[in-house]
């Protein structure tokens, strides 16, 4: 028997928005595995600190950030609170190499010449921790460590919209092999920069505000809102930012997420724009952000996103040439599966990720 069903759009989007939010939660970490990577951060922080005694140990990324999936890795900042730093980045990444190498059972490589020199941890699995775990320990990176407070008051302004955009993106992006920087795709950190700038900049009305234009709710000493020349501040006071401002967005995630993957399908600028949450959308000629494609080897800026707070800083700068055309091509791919509507809205879910 033929069994047609008539589902309104509404009906629709409110049950794919039910399905995404019930894909995201069963990805999020375990309270036990947040434990025991809060151990190790731990562990590490008392080691280091026999090499420097006044250094911190701090997570950014993902582990701070709210976006996290299970097993991802630790991103780890060390910070040296004495005045004057007795040894450079490179020499305390050999040394702490050394010092984990010695004293740990984690596997150690070091990157002591690196743009952001680094030291990368890993773990074996093993019966109490099924996935083992990846670290990468970094120095002094107090811009990620700024970046992942922004993300994570982003996040908690309207925690049920943005995060499961966010987090549905990264696990999307991954399965859809378009997350790596490396391969000339876009990391997870620029994906969430789209998602924000999407919800602060195109949505109308927006569903979230722009942190970092909104009035100080208190003057501000200049040196504590730059580092290195770049300015920091955002309205970080999020009770406050809710006693003062409600989006009138009532949009479900779904028909977000329908609309952001429409959006960067057909309507985003990739030849002359760049996305900027603290700007809305720039020009790149008016940042001198242009391609020169000598050689078919400057793909500095085949996609732009601007980094927040580093506002030279190109965050899609590795996205190459057919890195491009794969990512757009799958906003693409994603819209029409859910323009398509098809009946059993985790199938769509399903097929995406696929
Ligand atoms: N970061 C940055 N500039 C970049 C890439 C990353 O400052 N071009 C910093 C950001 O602070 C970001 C963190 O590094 O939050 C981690 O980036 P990434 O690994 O891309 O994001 P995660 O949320 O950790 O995602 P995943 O789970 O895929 O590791
Ligand atoms: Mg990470």
């Amino acid at each position: 028997a033929q069994r047609q069903r008539h589902i309104s759009r509404h009906q629709w989007t409110q049950s794919l928005s039910r399905d995404l939010h019930n894909f995201v939660i069963q990805l999020l970490p375990t309270a036990e595995e947040l434990a025991v990577k809060e151990d190790v951060r731990k562990l590490l922080e008392r080691l280091i600190r026999t090499i420097e005694p006044e250094s911190r140990l701090l997570s950014f990324g993902s582990t701070a950030n709210g976006f996290s999936l299970r097993n991802s890795d630790m991103d780890l900042c060390c910070l040296i609170d004495s005045s004057q730093p007795p040894l450079s980045a490179s020499d305390l990444v050999t040394m702490v190499g050394d010092l984990l190498e010695r004293e740990t059972k984690f596997k150690v490589k070091t990157l002591p010449h690196a743009r952001i020199p680094i030291v990368k941890l890993s773990l074996d699995p093993s019966p109490g921790l099924p996935y083992g775990i990846s670290s990468d320990i970094g120095f002094e990176n107090r811009l990620a460590l700024e970046n992942t407070r922004l993300l994570m008051s982003y996040a908690s302004i309207d925690p049920v919209r943005v995060r499961t955009l966010v987090i549905f993106l990264k696990v999307w992006s991954k399965r859809r092999k378009i997350n790596s920087p490396y391969l000339g795709t876009l990391s997870s950190y620029g994906y969430a920069l789209l998602v924000i700038f999407f919800l602060v900049h195109v949505k109308n009305p927006p569903v979230l505000p722009n942190l970092q234009q909104l009035p100080p709710p208190r003057p501000v000493p200049y040196e504590d809102t730059h580092i290195g020349g770049n300015d920091v501040w955002f309205f970080d006071d999020i009770d406050l930012l809710k006693e003062r401002w409600q989006s009138s967005n009532t949009e479900s995630v779904g028909e977000l997420l329908i609309d952001f993957f429409k959006y960067y399908s057909r309507d985003f600028t990739y030849n002359t724009g760049v996305a900027s949450i603290k700007m809305g959308l720039l020009k790149k000629s008016a940042k001198g952000w242009l391609n020169e494609y000598k050689d078919g080897r400057d793909e500095r800026n085949r996609f732009c996103i601007e980094d927040p707070f580093e506002t030279d800083f190109n965050v899609a700068r590795c996205v190459t040439k057919e890195g491009l055309y794969a990512i757009r091509g799958e906003f693409m791919r994603a819209s029409r599966i859910l323009a398509a509507r098809p009946e059993r809205t985790i199938m769509a879910l399903a097929q995406l990720c696929e």
